[in-house]
C-alpha cells in the first residue's frame, strides 16, 4: 500500500483535529464522545470509516448486513479505522408501495448528504435487495470520497418436491398454476414461501444478483465478494476483508471516480450478458454511470452486449440458483470464462483491490453453471434496444425467449424474427387484473398485450408490471405466454420476453398513450423495431383528441416525495436519475 494521504488531511480532521478552529474542534468532539468513544480513536489520526447500512425489519433481504456490519467493524478496527453505521433509508424490492423502484433515488439523496454533512472518511456500501445497489453506488460517485461496496449474499437455494425453486421467479410460475386452478390459496403460498429457505437476496439471476454481480464488475467488491451465499461462513470473512480493505483505501486516496470509468462501464455491459443479468440492470447501470459522468445509452446496450454469449446457468434463463453458480466461482468465473474467449473489452480496468479486474478472474469450477463460451447455453444473450412509432427506445431480453414463444411467433420462414398481433391495452396493473379474465374481453392467441401508465411518472417510480399472463381461458388452452409491451419494468426474476421500460413513457407524451384496443402492432427484431399499424396522420390526430381531453391521465401523488420525483425525473432509458442531479459530482473535492 502506498500512503498518499496522511492523518491531517483527513477529511474527518477537519470535524475532529482542526488546529484553527479548536472551538468548532471541541462542539463536534463533546457529542461524539457522548455514547464511549474516546478522544484517542476520535483525533489519533485514524479514518472515520461509514458503514452505510441498508439492513432493518423492514428490508429483509438485506437484514443480514446488521449481523455482518460486525464483521465490517472488526475488519476496520483491526486495520486502524474507526467504524460508525450509517442508517439508509429501506428500500425493499417486495414490501414497498407503490414501488420501491420510487425509493432508489430517495435514498440516494439521503446518503449523499450523510456522507457529505459528516466526518467520514471512507464508506462500505452494504448492497443486496434490487435497488439498494444502485442507490448505495450513485451516492458513492457523487460525493467521492473512497468507497467499496459489500453484497449481503444471496439465500441458499429454494427447493420444492425435489426442484430448485428460485425467488421471485416461482411466483411466475405458481401464480400461473392458481389461475389455472392446479393450486389453491395454499398450495400458493407453500409453493412461494419454499424459494425463500434463509436471509439473503433473491438466489435467481434477477435484478438482485444482476446489481450485485455487476458491482464486482464494475470493480467496486472485493474480487468474489458478490456470489457468495449471505450464510456461508466465507461472507463473514469477506465482511472482514472488506472493513480492513476500504481503511488501506482511504490512505491510498482511491475513490470511485478512479473505478467507475467508461472502461468499468462497458465490462458491466458484456458482464451482464454473460450472466443473463436483469432488465432492470439498463436503467440503473446508465443511472450511476450518469452520476459518475460517462454517458451510457441503450444504444451501447445493444453495440456491446447483443452479441455476447449467455454463461450464467441461472434462473430464469437457465436452471440453477445462487449456491450452484458460488461453487462455479461466481463472477470471477464469468469473468474468466469472458477473458479466456477475449469477450472481455477492459480486462485492466482498475478495482477498489488495487489490482486490475482480470487479477480476481479464474476459469469456471462447473462448467454445467458456468459455462465456457463454447459451450455457451446461447449465442446472443444481450438486450436489444427496440425503436419505432410507439417509442425512442425499449429493451428486450431476448434470452428468455422460449422455444414455445420462438415457434408460435418468431418462425414464420417468410418473416423471420418478426410477427403481427392484436393490441390489448391496459391503464396500469389494477385495470389489467379486473378485466384479463372477463370473456368479453376476448383476448385470442394473436393478442399482444400492452400495459402504459406504469412509467416513472405514470406509476411513481416505474411498477414492475409488464410481464402479463394470458387470460386463464388461454392459459387452459395451453397458450402459456402472449407478447407483451409496456412503459414499465418488469421483475428481473421473470422469464418473459417483454419489450420494456418504453420510453418516452404514456404519461410523458409517449405514443403508447394512443393505442386502442383492436390495432395491429408489428414486431421485428431483426430491423430492432416496433411499430402500430397507423399512419403519421391517424397518431396525430388520435394526439390532438387526446389533448384535447386534458392528455394522458395519471393518479394523484399521495406522499410529498411522489410529486417531487415527478417534478424531476428522467425517464427509463435515462436512467431514471433526478434531472441535474448527475451534474453534482465529486462534491467531496468542491
Ligand atoms: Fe429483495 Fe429479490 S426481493 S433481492
Ligand atoms: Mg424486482
Amino acid at each position: 500500500m502506498t500512503a498518499k494521504i496522511r492523518p491531517q488531511d483527513l477529511r474527518s480532521a477537519k470535524w475532529f483535529n482542526n488546529p484553527d478552529d479548536p472551538e468548532m474542534t471541541a462542539l463536534y468532539l463533546e457529542r461524539y464522545l457522548n455514547y464511549g468513544l474516546t478522544r484517542e480513536e476520535l483525533q489519533g489520526g485514524k479514518p472515520i470509516i461509514g458503514i452505510a447500512q441498508t439492513g432493518s425489519d423492514l428490508s429483509p433481504c438485506n437484514r443480514h448486513h446488521i449481523e455482518l456490519a460486525k464483521r465490517v467493524r472488526d475488519g476496520i478496527i483491526a486495520a486502524g479505522g474507526i467504524p460508525m453505521e450509517i442508517p439508509v433509508h429501506p428500500i425493499q424490492e417486495t414490501g414497498k408501495r407503490p414501488t420501491a423502484s420510487l425509493d432508489r433515488n430517495l435514498a440516494y439523496l439521503g446518503l449523499v448528504e450523510a456522507l457529505h454533512g459528516y466526518p467520514i472518511d471512507g464508506v462500505v456500501l452494504t448492497i443486496g435487495c434490487d435497488k439498494t445497489t444502485p442507490a448505495l453506488l450513485m451516492a458513492a460517485a457523487t460525493v467521492n470520497i473512497p468507497a467499496i461496496a459489500f453484497s449481503v449474499g444471496p439465500m441458499l437455494n429454494g427447493w420444492f418436491n425435489g426442484e430448485r425453486a428460485g425467488s421471485g421467479s416461482v411466483i411466475w410460475k405458481a401464480r400461473e398454476q392458481h389461475a389455472a386452478g392446479e393450486i389453491d390459496d395454499d398450495g400458493f403460498f407453500d409453493l412461494v414461501a419454499s424459494s425463500a429457505p434463509s436471509v439473503g437476496y433473491c438466489n435467481t439471476m434477477g435484478t438482485a444478483s444482476t446489481m450485485n454481480s455487476l458491482a464486482e464488475i464494475l470493480g467496486m467488491q472485493l474480487p468474489g465478494s458478490a456470489a457468495i451465499p449471505a450464510p456461508y461462513r466465507e461472507r463473514g470473512q469477506m465482511a472482514r476483508a472488506t472493513g480492513a480493505r476500504i481503511v488501506e483505501m482511504v490512505w491510498e486516496d482511491l475513490r470511485p471516480l478512479d473505478i467507475l470509468t467508461r472502461a468499468a462501464f462497458e465490462n458491466a455491459i458484456v458482464g451482464c450478458s454473460a450472466l443473463g443479468g436483469s432488465t432492470n440492470a439498463p436503467i440503473h447501470i446508465n443511472a450511476i454511470a450518469a452520476h459518475a459522468g460517462v454517458t451510457l445509452e441503450n444504444d451501447d446496450w445493444q453495440r456491446l452486449g447483443h452479441k455476447v454469449p449467455l454463461l450464467a446457468n441461472m434462473q430464469p434463463a437457465g436452471i440453477y440458483l445462487g449456491e450452484d453458480f458460488q461453487r462455479a466461482g461466481g463472477v470471477p468465473a464469468i469473468l474468466g470464462e469472458l477473458i479466456e474467449a477475449g469477450l472481455l473489452p477492459h480486462p485492466q480496468a482498475g478495482t477498489v483491490a488495487g489490482q486490475p479486474l482480470s487479477a480476481g478472474a479464474i476459469r469456471s469450477h462447473e462448467p454445467e453453471v458456468v459455462r465456457p463460451v463454447d459451450g455457451a447455453l446461447l449465442a446472443h444473450a444481450g438486450f436489444m434496444n427496440l425503436k419505432g412509432n410507439l417509442f425512442d427506445s425499449a429493451i428486450m431480453k431476448t434470452s428468455v425467449i422460449s422455444e414455445d414463444f420462438r415457434a408460435r411467433y418468431l418462425s414464420n420462414p417468410d418473416d423471420p424474427e418478426a410477427f403481427e398481433g392484436t393490441v390489448f391495452v391496459f391503464d396500469g396493473p389494477e385495470h389489467f387484473h379486473a378485466t384479463i379474465d372477463d370473456p368479453a374481453l376476448a383476448v385470442g392467441p394473436d393478442a399482444v398485450l400492452v400495459m402504459r401508465g406504469a412509467g416513472p411518472l405514470g406509476y411513481p417510480g416505474a411498477a414492475e408490471v409488464v410481464n402479463m399472463r394470458p387470460p386463464a381461458y388461454l392459459l387452459k388452452q395451453g397458450v402459456q405466454a402472449l407478447p407483451c409491451i409496456g412503459d414499465g419494468r418488469q421483475s428481473g426474476t421473470s422469464g418473459s420476453a417483454s419489450i420494456l421500460n418504453a420510453s418516452p413513457e404514456a404519461a410523458a407524451g409517449g405514443n403508447l398513450a394512443l393505442l386502442r384496443n383492436g390495432d395491429r402492432i408489428r414486431v421485428d427484431l431483426r430491423k430492432a423495431r416496433v411499430d402500430v399499424k397507423l399512419t403519421e396522420a391517424e397518431l396525430a390526430e388520435r394526439r390532438a383528441a387526446l389533448e384535447a381531453e386534458g392528455g394522458y391521465a395519471v393518479p394523484e401523488s399521495q406522499t410529498p416525495w411522489q410529486a417531487m420525483f415527478r417534478a424531476g425525473v428522467a425517464q427509463l432509458c435515462d436512467g431514471m436519475v433526478l434531472k441535474g442531479a448527475p451534474e453534482f459530482r465529486d462534491i467531496a473535492r468542491k
